[in-house]
Order: C-alpha cells, then sequence, then structure tokens
C-alpha cells in the first residue's frame, strides 16, 4: 500500500512524492516569455513531487489566450530556462504543458490575424481572453476557425516535435502534452468538433490518429520516459461532446500503450466540476480505461486529477487506483501543499478574482506556514 509522501517514479522523472501540481494558466506572462515573477511562483512550488506547467503554446497559431508564455520564442525559451533551473536548485521536478488551442483562439492572437485552425470549420461556443487597441483586457467570443488540411497536418506534427525538442533544451525534465479540455488534439479526438471525411477523422481509428501522431513524434524526439500526456474523456469544456467516449478512450490509451510514456494525466469529470459528469447515455468507467491501457502493456504512471483533497487522494493512491494525484486551485493558494498535508496543517483558500492575469496579488502572496 502507498501513501501520498512515498517517492515513485514518472517514467524516467524520479518524483520526491506522488503530489503533483496540475496546469495552471495564470496568464501573467506580456510578450509571452515566463519573467522573474513566474520564477518566483514556480520555484514557491518546488516541493511538489512534479510540477506540470500552464499550457505553452508551441507556436503562435497555437496561441489562444493573451499573456501565455509560449515555447516558440528565443525570450520565452530564455525565460523558462530560469524557472527550470529555479526549480531545480529547490529539489524539484517540472514538465511543460505543450499546447495547440486549436479553435479556442481569436483572430486578434493569431498570425496575421488569420482564422484559427481546427478539424472543422465549426466555432466553439466559448470565450476566450484578449488584450484590446487601448491595452485593456477582455473576454471574447472565440473566432470562426477554419479547418486544418490534409496538407498542413505534417507541419503541425513538426510543430510539437521543435517545441518538445525546445523544453527538454530549456531543462524541462520532460513534456506533457495537453489532449485535453476540448482543445486541438481533443478537437481532433470528439465527433462533435470533428466532421472530416479523410483519414482524420470518422471512425475511432482515424479520429485518435493526430493525438496518436504527436504522442509518436513527441516520444521519439526526447523519449517516451519524459512525455506524459493528458486527457479528459469526458469534460464539456470548450464546447466538446461526444456520445461515446468510453471506447474512444479505450481506443486512444490503448494505442498510447505501446509508447512506454511516463504518465498518462486523466481529469475524472467535467474539468473543474462534477465527478460524475456523463458524455452519452452511460457513466464512464474509470477503472476500465485504467485497465485497459495496463492489459495493453502500458507502463509508467497512472495519474489523476479533479477535485481530489487529501483524502481522497491518499484513498486514491492506497487502493492502487492511481500513482500520482495532481492538484489545481490547492497549489495556486497553498505553495507548500505537501507539507500542509503532511501535518494535516489548514488550507489557505483560493481566490478566483485573482486566477487570471495581475501581477502578485494571489500569485507569489500566498502565505506559506511559518
Ligand atoms: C486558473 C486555472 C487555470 C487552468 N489552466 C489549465 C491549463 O493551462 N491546462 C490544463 O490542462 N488545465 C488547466 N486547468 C485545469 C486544472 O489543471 C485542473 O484540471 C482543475 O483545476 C481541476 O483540478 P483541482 O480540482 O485540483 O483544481 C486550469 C484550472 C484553473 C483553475
Amino acid at each position: 500500500m502507498s501513501d501520498l509522501f512515498e517517492p515513485t517514479k514518472a517514467g524516467d522523472i524520479a518524483l520526491a512524492n506522488r503530489i503533483a501540481m496540475a496546469p495552471l494558466t495564470r496568464n501573467r506572462s506580456p510578450g509571452e516569455a515566463p519573467n522573474d515573477l513566474n520564477v518566483t511562483y514556480y520555484q514557491q512550488r518546488a516541493t511538489a513531487g512534479l510540477i506540470i506547467t500552464e499550457g505553452t503554446p508551441i507556436t503562435h497559431q497555437g496561441q489562444g489566450y493573451a499573456h501565455v508564455p509560449g515555447l516558440y520564442k528565443p525570450e520565452a525559451l530564455e525565460g523558462w530556462k530560469k524557472v527550470t533551473d529555479a526549480v531545480h536548485k529547490a529539489g524539484g521536478k517540472i514538465v511543460t504543458q505543450i499546447w495547440h488551442v486549436g479553435r479556442v483562439s481569436h483572430t486578434s492572437l493569431q498570425p496575421g490575424e488569420g482564422k484559427p485552425v481546427a478539424p472543422s470549420a465549426i466555432t466553439a461556443k466559448s470565450k476566450t481572453y484578449i488584450i484590446n487597441p487601448d491595452g485593456s483586457g477582455a473576454f471574447a467570443d472565440t473566432s470562426e476557425p477554419r479547418a486544418l488540411s490534409l496538407e498542413e497536418i505534417p507541419g503541425i506534427l513538426e510543430d510539437y516535435r521543435v517545441a518538445a525538442r525546445a523544453a527538454v533544451d530549456a531543462g524541462f525534465d520532460g513534456v506533457e502534452i495537453h489532449a485535453a479540455n476540448g482543445y486541438l488534439l481533443d478537437q481532433f479526438l470528439r465527433s462533435g468538433s470533428n466532421q472530416r471525411t479523410d483519414a482524420y477523422g470518422g471512425s475511432i481509428e482515424n479520429r485518435t490518429r493526430l493525438t496518436l501522431e504527436v504522442a509518436a513524434v513527441v516520444a521519439k524526439e526526447i523519449g517516451g520516459g519524459r512525455t506524459g500526456i493528458r486527457i479528459s474523456p469526458v469534460t464539456p469544456a470548450n464546447d466538446v461532446f461526444d456520445p461515446e467516449p468510453q471506447p474512444l478512450f479505450n481506443h486512444l490509451v490503448s494505442k498510447l500503450a505501446g509508447l512506454d510514456l511516463a504518465f498518462i494525466h486523466v481529469i475524472e469529470g467535467a474539468t473543474g466540476g462534477p465527478r460524475d459528469f456523463k458524455q452519452g447515455d452511460k457513466p464512464f468507467d474509470w477503472d476500465e480505461l485504467r485497465k485497459t491501457y495496463r492489459d495493453a502493456g502500458g507502463k509508467g504512471a497512472w495519474m489523476v486529477n479533479n477535485g481530489y483533497d487529501k483524502a481522497s487522494a491518499t484513498e486514491a493512491v492506497a487502493s492502487g487506483r492511481a500513482d500520482i494525484v495532481t492538484f489545481g486551485k490547492l497549489f495556486i493558494a497553498n505553495p507548500d501543499l505537501v507539507r500542509r498535508f503532511k501535518e494535516d496543517a489548514p488550507l489557505n483558500e483560493p481566490n478566483k478574482a485573482t486566477f487570471y492575469g495581475g501581477g502578485a496579488e494571489g500569485y507569489t502572496d500566498y502565505p506559506f506556514l511559518p
């Protein structure tokens, strides 16, 4: 029986404990490059067994929100080098979440103010965050996308490969491929957003093709043992829908099993919402998903997320249902979450008003235990 404080491994990455920080977009990097405040924020949280950074766009086309640090500018990679150095000096491990938002973007955030790209030209009923010409920030409806042509897909794979290499060169211990929450890869997975009639749409084999190709390209470039992936089989985030998530995601994980990945990171339920959220008529069977992966020979860590607290995370790890649990909002408010769990100390409350954008307030000023 394992407990949360026991060391473990995620592929090639050795972790001091099983309490990981979930990816959290904070919109505090004007110029799309990490700055000193971002360095402080991550360094403060280095006692997590593993930090997964906020989503980091692989290209300008992959950007969907203002002030999000990417991986495609030299100054961003210099900024990330400072982050990874600070976390490593503090004894932590850190991977970056490589991200292409697909249709969840706005023309003002795209190269040449072009249309965002998607599997199909279907607009997401969703909001993004932009900067007005006068410098003020505002929520805006996502723009109408255009469908990626078949000829453009190899370029997308190349963008993932280049970004993964850049991330490792900037000192990250690995990457997490963002295939969750209604962004580009998830848009290809779900039938509601993917109405293609070529090799990337239609059957489950076809809809999972892009995600599997991205995972294979990244694993080949930096090693499977440094590559993880995040999925959210039933989330409705960013207007994605599929009536039959179980066979879709069972197929996906059974094919991922061959890549010897570091971890599979599963958001159970609606992201940040009900854990028993359903798409289609049947409740999703999380045990079946994990068993499908293991039966197909999948190794690495099984990582779970969504609404966990110390008690439920302890149960998940003790029962063998999970190897690692990730915490989002609790890590926003508690830089020393691992110590607080260990000592059963009271937790700081996260302040929603300062989640996205702003400066040090609600970012680096949450108190540590004395
Ligand atoms: C402020 C904020 C930003 C988030 N940004 C991301 C992100 O960049 N990538 C991602 O996959 N999930 C993101 N999420 C979802 C979290 O990783 C996590 O799945 C969610 O908060 C549920 O976990 P929790 O109950 O432990 O907070 C974000 C959530 C919040 C609250």
